[in-house]
């Protein structure tokens, strides 16, 4: 059984990859909408405060786990535990990554079908007025939603089945460049035709009345996702990391690029809502209703611009359905030695039948709540994103911190600074699973029982 991975043929392959991958709907549809729920900048100041702090440590944490194990999240887990004499059972964290993958894929790949067919529809004009009834409507018909979800993931298993070069590296290498060049493009357009004064001070204004434990909970959960921690992505990536490339410094350049574009993805969305008098708390729906509405609004530069930036966010939402898609692949194809054709074969399959579970919960299942979750298309973001990515996080940062600390090397880091590795650990050790763990469980308790804890002990 060969369970080791190949390696990228070049030193910009993991770099493009994963950037790829971190930038994504949680960067373009996520960012704005969370920023705009939770009160703009405060939200905005605790996402980069927690990315750095937090999100950082993390991010280097999985990667080193791949880059070291050199092999898919699970295997490499497997044999790190076996060099540390540690318990082969730490292989769950990553069995639990890769679930987390295949459902986060079943409800992202839905909502990439909703900005595919966006881009047809505003192409072909929304009239004033029509956006708020057109984003129910679509929410309705089960059949076109599963024609552009099966599209979307079908072009994604195409990429992912060609292999980490002549698949991820190749598309990466065309998809990144046009991702940039399209959010600055909506950036400008945003300054000249928005308000954007308006928009920046909204982004980075401090109000301290909008702080409470729900909106750090949301910052922290935001930082991970947008990351790509904790489902194996970043695991798998590093596992083709060539030997002379250092994980420090490629995660910093990955990190620095996806705040980077969240930020710029608010600087292009606020200016042109305020600048057309609308207001930006539309939760969800502000990608599909509120641009849209103000697309419509703009008349035929609307059937540009709005064509234009459900391109962007297809083509970023593109670059991540291919990193969720790899750790299952990678998965199969060394566990089970299947060819790589094969295994996505199976995944694709997978991925349907999951993505119709939570396309039905936008309308046949709409009404069938599961426990304090509104339909199965929320339970599956919710067990994905909050219960499961950072359950999975603080057990990379337990095992790296607590079981691998005569694995770990400064030179596989490229930390040669003592007290840096040092201060490393110790975020890994302890105030990452800390606070995660502090997090998740005020989190649960208050959505899954509807239990305040952080009220209950101010009362007190
Ligand atoms: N980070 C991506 C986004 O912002 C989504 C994503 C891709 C992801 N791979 C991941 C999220 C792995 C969590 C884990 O849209």
């Amino acid at each position: 059984m060969k369970t080791e991975s190949s390696q990228w043929n070049n030193n910009t392959a993991f770099l493009l990859a994963a950037t790829g991958s971190a930038v994504g709907l949680g960067n373009i549809w996520g960012f704005p909408y969370k920023a705009g729920e939770n009160g703009g900048g405060l939200f905005v100041l605790l996402y980069i405060f927690f990315v750095i702090t937090l999100g950082l440590p993390v991010f280097m944490a999985e990667v080193f786990i791949g880059k070291k194990g050199k092999s898919n999240p699970v295997s490499s887990i497997e044999s790190l535990a076996a060099k540390s004499n540690s318990s082969a059972s730490w292989n769950i964290v990553g069995y639990g990554g890769i679930l987390a993958s295949l459902i986060i894929a079943g409800y992202y790949a839905v909502i990439a079908g909703f900005v595919l067919n966006y881009g047809f529809l505003t192409a072909s004009g929304v009239e004033e007025g029509a956006a708020q009834a057109l984003w129910t409507d679509q929410q309705s018909q089960f059949g076109d939603m599963t024609m552009w979800t099966v599209i979307f993931i079908v072009a994604s298993c195409y990429v992912v089945a060609n292999g980490i070069d002549a698949g991820i590296d190749k598309a990466m290498r065309f998809l990144l460049p046009m991702l940039f060049i399209l959010v600055l493009a909506m950036v400008i357009y945003g300054a000249v035709a928005g308000d954007f004064t308006k928009g920046i001070s909204y982004l980075f204004s401090w109000k301290s009345d909008d702080f409470s434990a729900a909106t750090v909970q949301a910052a922290i959960g935001q930082a991970f996702f947008s990351l790509s921690i904790g489902m194996g992505t970043l695991m798998a990536f590093g596992s083709y990391m060539p030997s002379n490339q250092k994980v420090s410094k490629a995660s910093g350049v990955v990190v620095t690029a996806d705040t980077g574009v969240a930020l710029l993805a608010g600087l292009a969305i606020f200016p042109l809502a305020f600048g057309l008098g609308f207001q930006p708390e539309g939760g969800s729906a502000l990608v599909f209703e509120t641009m849209t509405e103000a697309f419509a609004r703009l008349g035929s530069v609307g059937q540009f611009v709005g064509p234009l930036f459900f391109f962007l966010l297809a083509v970023a939402a593109f670059s991540s359905m291919i990193s969720i898609l790899e750790p299952s692949v990678a998965f199969l194809t060394q566990k089970f030695s299947m060819t790589r054709m094969k295994a996505t074969g199976i995944i694709l399959i997978v991925c349907i039948l999951l993505s119709l579970v939570s396309i039905a919960g936008h309308n046949v299942w709409k009404d069938l709540s599961i426990g304090a979750l509104d339909n199965p298309f929320e339970a599956m973001k919710y067990f994905a994103d909050d219960f499961l990515l950072l359950l999975v996080g603080t057990g990379m940062s337990i095992f790296v911190g607590w079981r691998l600390q005569k694995v770990v090397d400064s030179n596989t880091m490229g930390i040669e600074n003592k007290a840096m590795m040092n201060l490393w650990i110790f975020i890994l050790k302890w105030v990452s699973p800390i606070f995660l763990m502090v997090i998740w469980i005020l989190g649960n308790l208050k959505v899954l029982f509807d239990y305040d804890l952080v009220a209950v002990i101010l009362a007190v």
